[in-house]
């Protein structure tokens, strides 16, 4: 009975293997695999289990592939798969049945599927295509406190005809809009979008597609997509109200947090004290809306604040614009401070050097009395000419003085 037994169990184990191997075979690829665009920059990849897979309650999953415009993989138990990427060059992907085992996986051949690339010539894409969005607050509604402006702009494909004109779309989740006020070159080509609100969420982590595509008389445009990451793009706003007080030597700075629809805890900032008079210059990266700083209190300072979304509430982005500067401390009038101190230290000198001539001479003079020979010295010389001339003016009127006299004597005499 037991060798019956054992080739019984014996048997029993091939057979198992065999199905097994069996199983390897008979996986089944997926059939009707398509991929169709849904949306700017987006695909749908749909297939259908295989109707001759005999093991249809085993655990299937589907293993997708894209080799066009960027390999990728991953892997699903879904028949159908949404797919984001740039469409200009075309997309091509593949899938695989796959059956997943403790210790092994059995999956079948690939089937494949694709989009054809757009006609046209790279040469006649746009280039150099750049966007940015800014949070403004809402002027429409109330319900919406914050609204999100996007700004793009690009440069015309070297090989466009002049005659070529481009269009911008751009997609959000499942909004689409088209640009309605573009900027022109001098050919009157569109080079530049503004959609002063969209449906964009700053604070979303989908990302931004846009397309542009384009027509020409001359030549099939190429359309460009490109998919921008929103808090990548995103110019915070700078720091609102920003106040400075000065008290003595210490400066009290504060702001409120930007535009933006993000709450206060959401922002970092950085503070820049700067003094080009005497090159001082402090940065300081805050977590709060004030600081305090001690400064020399016969200074100008300039104080600016900028803002970054933390990255406890967002993958951080880069840092806003600085705020206007705030100009505080000693009004600083050059000009009137030196003459201040140099035309009195200029005078007191003057008057410094004055008095010791002064007593030089007079001790020379008392020293050495003058005399009236010969005079070497020209001060001296105008003194005494000076003294000449006096005297002499004085003996001139007096003469004058004694004519007139004689003269009045002479008519009195004469009259009497
Ligand atoms: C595959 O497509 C064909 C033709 O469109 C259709 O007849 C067939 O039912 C589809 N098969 C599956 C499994 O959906
Ligand atoms: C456009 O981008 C290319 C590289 O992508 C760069 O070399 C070129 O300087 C850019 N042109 C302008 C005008 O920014
Ligand atoms: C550009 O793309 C939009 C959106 O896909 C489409 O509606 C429009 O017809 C296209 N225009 C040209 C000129 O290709
Ligand atoms: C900034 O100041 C103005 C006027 O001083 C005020 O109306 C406004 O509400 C302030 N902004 C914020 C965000 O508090």
């Amino acid at each position: 009975m037991q060798p019956m037994l054992l080739i019984l169990v014996g048997a029993w184990t091939t057979l198992q293997a065999d199905l097994l191997s069996d199983k390897k075979v008979l996986l089944r690829p997926p059939v009707n695999f398509t991929v169709k665009a849904i949306g700017l920059a987006q695909v749908l990849l749909h297939w259908a289990p295989n109707p001759d897979q005999e093991q249809r309650n085993v655990d299937l999953q589907y293993h997708v592939k894209i080799s066009v415009p960027q390999e990728d993989e991953y892997n699903t138990r879904k028949t159908e798969s949404k797919y984001v990427a740039p469409l200009h060059d075309g997309f091509a992907a593949s899938v695989r049945s796959i059956l997943r085992r403790s210790h092994s996986s059995l999956a079948s051949s690939w089937v494949s599927a694709e989009l054809k690339a757009p006609s046209g010539s790279s040469g006649t894409s746009v280039m150099n295509l750049t966007c940015t969005t800014n949070t403004v607050v809402s002027s429409h509604t109330h319900l919406r406190p914050y609204q999100v402006s996007l700004r793009c702009t690009w440069l015309v494909g070297k090989d466009a005809p002049e005659d070529t004109q481009y269009f911008l779309y751009y997609r959000f989740g499942v909004w689409t809009e088209e640009c309605q006020e573009y900027s022109r070159d001098a050919l009157d080509r569109n080079t530049a979008c503004w959609f002063p609100r969209t449906f964009i969420n700053s604070k979303g982590f989908e990302q931004l597609a846009v397309h542009v595509n384009g027509s020409s008389k001359h030549a099939a445009i190429k359309p460009f997509d490109q998919l921008f990451t929103p808090h990548a793009i995103d110019q915070v706003n700078p720091p609102m109200n920003v106040t400075v007080e000065i008290e003595e030597t210490s400066l009290y700075i504060q702001w409120e947090k930007p535009v933006s629809a993000f709450p206060v805890h959401c922002f970092n900032y950085e503070l820049k004290i700067y003094n080009p008079k005497n090159g001082y210059f402090q940065m300081e990266k805050l977590a709060t809306n004030k600081f305090v700083s001690k400064i020399d209190d016969v200074s100008t300072y300039s104080i600016q604040v900028r803002a970054v979304v933390s990255s406890s509430c967002r993958v951080s982005g880069s840092w806003g614009e600085w705020s206007q500067p705030i100009y505080v401390g000693k009004e600083k009038k050059p000009l009137a401070e030196w003459h201040l101190i140099v035309f009195p230290a200029t005078a007191c000198f003057v008057l410094l050097i004055f008095s010791l001539i002064c007593r030089v001479c007079r001790i020379w003079i008392k020293l050495f009395p003058p005399i009236p020979a010969p005079k070497s010295n020209i001060k001296d010389l105008l003194v005494v000419t000076d003294y000449e001339k006096a005297a002499w003016n004085e003996t001139k009127i007096e003469a004058v003085s004694c004519v007139e006299e004689a003269g009045f004597e002479v008519m009195e005499n004469s009259m009497f």
